[in-house]
């Protein structure tokens, strides 16, 4: 058997839909791109959308609207999809890390309050919330945190339908964003939108995203500098279609989860998605599991300060480092074997995510290394995704159960150095 990763859902509704663009012959801005962004806005229960051609596109054109400049700073997680950061890289800007929390894989409040106490400065003009797997941000704890002078954007480009406290994520900063790359929980092949209560970052959006022309629709006079970040017309049918089904779609990948918190909840190798308490409605976007830090210290030995994961980790000293990054190294090391296993076996997964700040052109820029992000470097060794789509039978998801389980006892008897 094979299962893949993700995969869209896709059914007569979303073909016939597109089939209608196609036989109108209005491929770009047309009325498709109008109701789509209609019944985005309506769900988000925002005054504004705006559908774009990425979910990068959507975050960079924020930045763009909220003026942020040139060496000014933005804070970010760096346990996330790279362009969360690198949004404040296109306008150079400075993105700044501040590391997560074990159990939500979210920015850690602690951590934020800690850098607020001691390094903020006025050049710190930005917050970049990432609602990371759709799981929210302790958004009550950062909005009471963050000084008023921050600009917040939220990341919930993993979050479409989330709630926090009765709130839809996207919603708490000038403006969110989702994203519809096909293993999204719905999909317009490529493609984004922004939604906002702000009628001046809208315009400004609006104006950039369609290369600065100005409200009057003169195509070829430009009021500012712009892009051509527009979402065609077939893109933003299929996003139309793929709303009408949400709630469909949304049950079906809720049951899925469920599904997998079932087959996994007596099996301590691996650690399933915590979901705080505060969340009134968690939107699947992947599923990930983590390698049991106790379990992988019966095959290589970890100094118990690093298991107890309510300690703070400190990487200080030249020698500390180069021991911490031969035990990430080493915890890598096991978890590709891992991966490896499953992919031999027709299960597709996936490291979820690889911290930002060691990424290699980051290292080169910033000069980052292993010890600078600990709880992210230790997260991120030890995190994959499994198959995870709406449309996933509950057979592959036995197979994908079995197979892990399966690898986890034939990695036990290998040898780690
Ligand atoms: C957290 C996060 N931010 C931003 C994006 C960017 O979206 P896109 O791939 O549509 O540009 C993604 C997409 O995977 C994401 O997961």
């Amino acid at each position: 058997m094979f299962v893949p990763l993700s995969g869209a859902d896709i059914t007569d509704l979303e073909k016939r839909t597109i089939m209608d663009v196609l036989n109108s012959e209005r491929l770009a801005l047309g009325p498709y791109l109008e109701k789509f962004q209609e019944i985005i806005k309506e769900y988000a229960g925002m005054k504004y959308a705006l559908a774009v051609n990425s979910g990068t596109s959507a975050l960079h054109l924020i930045i763009r609207a909220l003026d942020f400049q040139q060496n000014q700073k933005m804070i970010v997680t760096p346990f996330t999809f790279i362009s969360s950061a690198n949004v404040a890289l296109f306008e150079k800007g400075v993105p700044v890390f501040v590391d997560i929390d074990p159990h939500t894989y979210n920015l850690s409040v602690k951590n934020l309050k800690e850098f607020i106490d001691k390094d903020y400065k006025d050049d710190v003009t930005a917050f970049m919330g990432v609602d990371v797997f759709g799981v929210p941000l302790e958004w009550d704890e950062i909005l009471k945190i963050l000084p008023d002078k921050i600009k917040i954007i939220e990341d919930s480009c993993e979050a479409l339908g989330g709630e926090y406290k009765g709130r839809k994520l996207g919603t708490f900063g000038k403006a969110g964003t989702y994203a519809f790359y096909p293993n999204k929980q719905i999909t317009t092949g490529e493609g984004g939108v922004i939604v906002t209560d702000d009628e001046e970052i809208f315009d400004l959006c609006k104006s950039m995203c369609n290369q600065g022309r100005g409200k009057s629709g003169e195509w070829l006079i430009s009021e500012r500098l712009g892009y051509n970040y527009r979402m065609d017309e077939m893109s933003a049918a299929l996003g139309f279609a793929q709303m009408k089904r949400i709630e469909e779609i949304s049950s079906k990948r809720k049951e899925k989860a469920m599904n997998y918190f079932e087959l996994f909840q007596s099996e301590e190798r691996v650690v399933l998605p915590f979901i705080p308490q505060e969340v009134t409605s968690q939107s699947w976007f992947v599923f990930v599991l983590r390698l049991n830090l106790d379990w992988v210290s019966e095959l290589i030995h970890i100094p118990t300060w690093v298991r107890n994961f309510d300690l703070p980790i400190k990487i200080e000293g030249k020698q500390n480092r180069k021991e911490w990054k031969e035990l990430i190294n080493k915890i890598r090391n096991i978890l590709q074997t891992f991966l490896k296993k499953l992919s031999e076996k027709g299960v597709e997964s996936k490291n979820y995510f690889y911290p930002v700040h060691l990424q290699p052109f980051y290292r080169k820029m910033f000069g980052y290394e292993e010890g600078d992000f600990p709880v992210t470097e230790l997260i991120s060794s030890l995190t994959f995704a499994i198959p995870f789509f709406s449309n996933i039978s509950l057979e592959e998801q036995n197979y994908v159960y079995q197979i892990i389980t399966d690898s986890l006892t034939e990695i036990k008897n290998e040898t780690f150095v």
